[in-house]
């Protein structure tokens, strides 16, 4: 569509050229196509261009301008043009419309690529858990979300770094050294995976706490070097001084957790680039810190060390603790510095929460107070957050629900419902494996992502609602008519009825939704994207002949429209984390 736009916003400039010239030479290409917007109601037309903007300019009433322009205006693919209030209403001529199917099938896969990001490159900081604690419901968002950004990104030709900057830091690590030397065994460990240390890390915090509230009954402090706090602390301490024995239970650990993790990311289709970690960034700090004292960006406060960040309306930024050691923000501003380094990247993306926001706002700040030019290359892009409905799933670790068993249980509920319709197809648990987590990931993308959300396991699973296994269906459908015709040829195409033009209109949106998408860091947008295609897919589908025409030309033509979609959906599928479904 926007290739449409184009020669009609010339045409419009042209016909202003014809009763203003001067003006005329002042009017901006691409101004004028972004002013073309999609009406409302299809008796308004299928574009229209409002002339409020140019009254003032022009020196005449916006009614009078439409005229104006309509007098003189010509385009092929406009049919008609009306004027209505101030409105250029466009009808777009289906003759000029119909080859445009063929651009589709021509390109592909390239279809709807906007080029705009050759050359350049985006480093996206996504998912990234906490080695040990469990991977639950709370980071769907950064792992679905971050991902489906990264994918938009290399649809547009930016090349993308994926990092997993994993939680692997830290003095929980103290902790659960300590709770598996008192408690745990190897054998237990590789048996129960990260449920094992979940459970040893839950433990042992439990153990502290009661440590420290029967101190406080007595009117005491904990011991400072017998107690589990203290002890722990020691552990994590040894791990910063290098200890092998601490440091080669920390990598059996990680590697625990990795694996558990690769399950989610294989079932979502996700890979990283990079799994650097906090850990790789801790001998990058002090370098950093020295950095910040040169320029006199410390402040000593209750012993611990900051960057004062009032000025800016915001908390101080915590570098250094009171006893030396480094915090979450002191990694990210070494990870930041780094990443930088490596990559040369032209914008960095980090995918969190909301409740990170500020973080990000001091971190980027405190970036531009130690004069880092591309601080403001840096984009935090946040989520709200996600509760299930009622407590309905059973969770292993008390009060989350881990993603593990999210999934799970979807896909458990589609394995009955292919049962009950008897759908006998050969790879049954890949396809229920599909459309279980597809049904999560759409649930989830298809609202603004800053939304908080309820999840209604029911809704998402649903095969009449505006949910994936819905979207999916239609996708297998369209392949299901494409395998009972042999290959398609190049041919003349053409529109007949409304549903035809309906679905190439829709069809013709998905560069523009992907720009869209890209410029506000919103998959969302591609998810509603694909319900339009699959809505007006349907109507399509119900109310034209598709395989049973006579006419062999109409035939062959609803067959390339049929075909546009698949390649459409199938594109656009891969923007948000959702697998093609040939067959359901
Ligand atoms: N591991 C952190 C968490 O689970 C998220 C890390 C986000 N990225 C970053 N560079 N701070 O909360």
């Amino acid at each position: 569509m926007l290739e449409i736009k184009k020669q009609i916003a010339l045409k419009i400039i042209e016909s202003v050229a014809g009763f203003n010239p001067d003006a005329a030479q002042n009017m901006v290409l691409a101004d004028v196509c972004n002013a073309l917007e999609y009406p409302p109601d299809p008796n308004m037309g299928d574009l229209a261009f409002p002339c409020f903007k140019l009254s003032r300019i022009l020196r005449s009433s916006p009614v009078q301008i439409a005229q104006n322009i309509l007098s003189r205006f010509s385009c092929v693919y406009v049919e008609k043009a009306e004027n209505v209030n101030g409105y250029l209403n466009l009808f777009l001529s289906l003759s000029a419309l119909a080859p445009k199917v063929g651009e589709i099938l021509e390109k592909g896969d390239e279809y709807g690529r906007p080029r705009i990001g050759e050359g350049k490159t985006v480093v996206l900081d996504y998912s990234s858990p906490n080695v040990a604690k469990p991977f639950h419901i709370g980071h769907l968002g950064t792992t679905v979300i971050g991902h489906s950004i990264k994918m938009i990104h290399e649809f547009a030709g930016y090349k993308c770094v994926g990092i997993n900057y994993l939680g692997d830091w830290g003095t929980q690590f103290g902790k659960l050294i300590l709770a598996y030397r008192m408690w745990g065994s190897r054998e237990q460990v590789e048996q129960g995976g990260i449920d094992e240390l979940v459970s040893l890390y839950v433990r042992i915090n439990l153990a502290i706490e009661e440590e420290k509230k029967a101190a406080a009954d007595a009117g005491q402090e904990v011991d400072p070097v017998n107690s589990l706090a203290a002890k722990a602390r020691m552990e994590f301490h040894k791990m910063e001084q290098g200890d092998a024995e601490n440091l080669s239970i920390w990598k059996w650990f990680i590697q625990i957790s990795l694996k558990e993790y690769e399950k989610t990311y294989r079932q979502l289709g996700i890979t990283f680039e990079s799994y650097e970690g906090e850990s790789s960034v801790t001998d990058k700090m002090p370098a950093q810190v020295q950095k910040l004292r040169d320029l006199n960006l410390l402040k000593l406060d209750q012993g611990a060390s900051i960057v004062d960040l009032s000025e800016y309306n915001m908390p101080p930024f915590l570098i250094l603790k009171s006893d030396g050691s480094t915090l979450y923000a002191t990694r990210d501003i070494a990870a930041a510095v780094y990443r930088k380094e490596k990559y040369h990247f032209d914008k960095s993306i980090y995918v969190t929460s909301a409740q990170q926001s500020q973080h990000f706002a001091q971190l980027f700040k405190v970036l531009e107070l130690m004069g880092y030019e591309w601080y403001n290359e840096l984009v935090h892009v946040p989520y709200g957050t996600v509760s299930l409905e009622g407590a309905k799933l059973a969770t292993r670790t008390g009060n989350v629900v881990l993603l593990r068993d999210l999934f799970a249980a979807a896909i458990d509920k589609v394995k009955a419902v292919m049962k009950e319709k008897n759908t006998e197809l050969e790879n049954e648990d890949e396809v229920a494996e599909a459309v279980g987590v597809g049904a999560v990931v759409f649930y989830y993308l298809s609202n603004n992502r800053i939304k908080d959300i309820d999840f209604v396991m029911e809704e998402a699973l649903s095969f009449d609602g505006n949910t994936g296994p819905y979207v999916q269906y239609t996708y297998a459908r369209c392949c299901s008519v494409l395998r009972k015709v042999p290959e398609i040829k190049p041919q003349m195409y053409r529109i007949t009825e409304p549903e035809e033009k309906d679905l190439v209109m829709v069809l013709l949106k998905f560069e523009e939704k992907v720009r869209q998408a890209l410029n506000d860091y919103e998959p969302s947008v591609i998810a509603r994207y694909i319900l339009d295609v699959a809505t007006a897919f349907n109507r399509f589908y119900h109310n034209c002949q598709i395989l049973s025409t006579e006419d062999e030309k109409v035939k062959l033509s609803r067959l390339s429209l049929v075909s546009a979609t698949r390649t459409v959906l199938g594109s656009a599928f891969g923007l948000i984390c959702l697998k093609k479904t040939e067959k359901i």
